[in-house]
């Protein structure tokens, strides 16, 4: 296909190229003032800032659950938080409000099922043949992960 370029007058295209500067020029100020988002960028920080903090981190678990963390330190389960299996406990810290851990085998899935993508040094197994139905720590400890 043979692109030919339009023959228009003179003024139609200084009045496209002015508009198109101008266009840019809105957009620019506009990202300064509102970032990426609908709102202003103070709005938004605020916005952030309001949510309450849900999470609280393994090390505020050591004091009264020692036992279990030092299990879970040297485990090869290090890297996956507590809170990753037994949800946000910011509350149970604060006011004692239960938690529970997660014994579906659908949260153990979610990082051991036999997928090509994973690494194939990654400790993986076929879900629909390993274990039966059973919940996976019937046989696993879940804070040392070895069987
Ligand atoms: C100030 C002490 C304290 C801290 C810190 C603490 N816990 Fe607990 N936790 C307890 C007590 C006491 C119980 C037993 C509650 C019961 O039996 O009713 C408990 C129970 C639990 C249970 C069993 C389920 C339940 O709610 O009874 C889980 C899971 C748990 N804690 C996880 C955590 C995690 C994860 C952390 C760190 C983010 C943590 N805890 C930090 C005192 C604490
Ligand atoms: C891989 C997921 C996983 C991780 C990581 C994990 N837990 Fe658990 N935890 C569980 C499951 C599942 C249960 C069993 C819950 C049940 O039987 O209802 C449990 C039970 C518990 C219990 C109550 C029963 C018991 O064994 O005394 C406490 C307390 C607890 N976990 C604390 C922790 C703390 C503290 C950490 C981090 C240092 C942690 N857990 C890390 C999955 C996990
Ligand atoms: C967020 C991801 C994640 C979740 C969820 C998770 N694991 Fe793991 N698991 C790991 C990692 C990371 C390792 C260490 C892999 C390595 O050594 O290369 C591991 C290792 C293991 C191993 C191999 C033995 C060992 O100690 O290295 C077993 C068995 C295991 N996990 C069982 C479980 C069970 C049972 C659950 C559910 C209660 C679970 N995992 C949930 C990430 C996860
Ligand atoms: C009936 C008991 C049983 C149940 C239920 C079970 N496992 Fe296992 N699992 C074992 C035994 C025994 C081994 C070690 C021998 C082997 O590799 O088959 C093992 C090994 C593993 C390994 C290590 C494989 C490797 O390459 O090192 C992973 C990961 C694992 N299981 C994850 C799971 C997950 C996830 C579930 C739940 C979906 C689960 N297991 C349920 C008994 C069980």
């Amino acid at each position: 296909m043979n692109f030919k370029i339009p023959h228009l007058p003179f003024w139609v295209w200084t009045l496209g190229g002015a508009l198109t500067i101008l266009a840019f020029n809105i957009a620019i100020t506009l990202r300064a003032e509102y970032g990426f988002h609908l709102e202003k960028i103070e709005e938004n920080v605020k916005e952030w800032r309001s949510l309450p903090i849900q999470y609280a981190g393994a090390s505020a678990c050591i004091d009264c659950h020692q036992d279990i963390y030092t299990v879970w330190a040297k485990s090869n389960h290090i890297i996956v938080s507590c809170e990753n299996c037994h949800g946000p406990a910011r509350a149970h810290l604060e006011n004692r409000a239960r938690l529970t851990g997660n014994t579906s085998r659908e949260l153990c899935e979610l990082c051991h099922a036999k997928l090509v993508s994973r690494p194939s040094d990654f400790p993986q197994v076929d879900v629909k043949k390993h274990g039966g139905q059973s919940e996976c720590i019937t046989c696993h400890n879940q804070h040392i992960s070895r069987p």
